[in-house]
């Protein structure tokens, strides 16, 4: 039985807050530190869960990364945002013999360059949608002419998820890649551009956790994107998720691992970029029920890591440390029968420019709702009280036996919350069959 250690959470959102209280369910975790988290990454330790405590980041740049897990003498880091990863906070906190979970720097940039993403996946017969690279306008044109509209048009680089654009016409397409190559809107994230066909069909986030050999597959959840009920209005984050989905399962499950997860993870090994930690694979069910490649991410997706963590069972903290040390620990966690969602709560104004400073009440009463966890993301604490802080301000989880039960008793936690502004779906799980 190793020593219990201290266990360093890196972000402020839902995401992280799901993971500490995962983590802090492993009898490897003395203490959960969740840097810079937020107003709800707190607890007092109890009968086999430790405690988790909050501490200041002052940036999340890999030295003040490693600085801080040294500080705290962390014997894991679990690292929730993409931005780090790309930055190459997994490379320096292991120059500092400090354990890290996700990938290295040439690993991440599966994310963090769609240009690399696209041709890699055509290197390695991954089926993702037909595309171009450019960076100017005139290459531009040229393919508009040939391919016309509708056609997506994606930033190379990280843009906190404003870099994709699916236009409908060819004036559109034309706006969004002035913005990018000419104006710089994105800075150099931008000066690289895709245009990529149109998929059709259904979305889903198939996740994977790996050492860069092995992996466990996890449930597939499904994100709802859209700001407004019926998948209406601007794109967010995330308005909410719910998993186990039934959209990728059996049949399609086995062809998502078989044509997209280990040619992918097969990939990276081969071309000296071992791959290690979540590899979260946004699919698009095509009508005809094939399998396509969206998008690679290189950490779990918020709010999808909120359900997951809630149908996982087993120790968390040993499933990522096993993965960091390149040798797969499969048993550390099984997939429970449970069924989990989560409700975004966001502030007034989100996604455009979300107001920040209103009350909160009502957390304590949603969390006594039986099966539900209020996990915390854009909130701050104002004077002893519970402020909104960010856009997406709260995830509330609920887990039961059956999605619909998971929805109704969600919903009933979500009546007790109130802030000025506060904005939600009301549709959360609403595609979900038998639910
Ligand atoms: P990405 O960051 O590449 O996943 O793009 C964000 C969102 O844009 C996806 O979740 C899809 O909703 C949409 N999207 C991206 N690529 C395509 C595509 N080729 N066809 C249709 N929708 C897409
Ligand atoms: N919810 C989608 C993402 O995290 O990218």
């Amino acid at each position: 039985m190793p020593i219990p250690t201290r266990i360093l959470v890196v972000g402020s959102g839902g995401r992280e807050h799901a993971l500490a209280r995962a983590l802090a369910r492993s009898p490897l975790a003395s203490e959960v530190v969740v840097a810079p988290g937020n107003a709800g990454t707190h607890a007092p330790g109890a009968d086999g869960v430790a405690p988790i405590r909050r501490a200041a980041l002052a940036s999340l740049d890999p030295d003040d990364v490693v600085a801080l897990a040294i500080a705290e003498g962390a014997g894991l880091v679990v690292i929730g945002p993409e931005a780090p990863l790309c930055a190459g906070v997994v490379d320096a906190l292991e120059a500092a013999h400090v354990l890290a979970y996700g990938p290295r720097k040439d690993a991440a940039i599966l994310e963090g360059s769609k240009a690399f993403l696209k041709r890699f996946a055509t290197r390695h017969g991954i089926p993702t949608a037909a595309y171009a690279i450019v960076t100017t306008m005139d290459e531009a044109e040229a393919v508009l002419r040939d391919r016309g509209a509708p056609i997506v048009v994606k930033a190379d680089g990280l843009c906190g998820g404003k870099g994709v654009v699916v236009a409908s016409t060819v004036e559109e397409a034309r706006e969004a890649l002035h913005a990018m190559i000419v104006e710089r809107r994105f800075g150099e994230a931008g000066a690289t551009v895709i245009l990529e066909e149109v998929l059709r069909g259904e979305e889903a986030s198939v996740h994977a956790v790996t050492d860069g050999e092995r992996m466990i597959v996890l449930p597939t959840a499904r994100d709802h994107k859209r700001v407004f009920d019926g998948d209406r209005g601007p794109n967010t984050g995330g308005m909410g998720a719910y998993a186990p989905a039934p959209l990728v399962s059996g049949a399609l499950a086995d062809r998502v691992l078989r044509e997209i997860l280990r040619p992918t993870i097969d990939g990276m090994r081969a071309e000296g970029r071992t791959f290690r930690g979540t590899l979260f694979a946004g699919i698009m069910v095509s009508p005809e029920g094939d399998p396509w490649l969206l998008e690679h991410n290189v950490r779990f997706g918020d709010p999808e890591c909120e359900a997951l963590m809630a149908v996982l069972d087993g120790d968390v903290a040993a499933l990522c440390a096993s993965a960091a040390r390149g040798a797969l620990d499969a048993d550390a966690v099984r997939v429970s029968e449970r069924h989990a969602l989560a409700v975004v709560l966001a502030a007034a104004g989100y996604p455009a420019a979300p107001r920040t400073g209103d009350p909160i009440t009502g957390i304590d009463r949603a969390a006594e709702v039986p099966g539900v966890a209020v996990l915390h993301a854009g909130t701050a604490d104002r004077d002893g009280a519970t402020v909104t802080a960010g856009g997406r301000v709260l995830a509330v989880t609920a887990t039961a036996a059956t999605m619909a039960e998971a929805r109704e008793i969600a919903y009933r936690a979500v009546e007790a919350i109130e802030f000025e502004g506060c904005q939600f779906r009301r549709d959360i799980g609403g595609a979900a069959p038998g639910g």
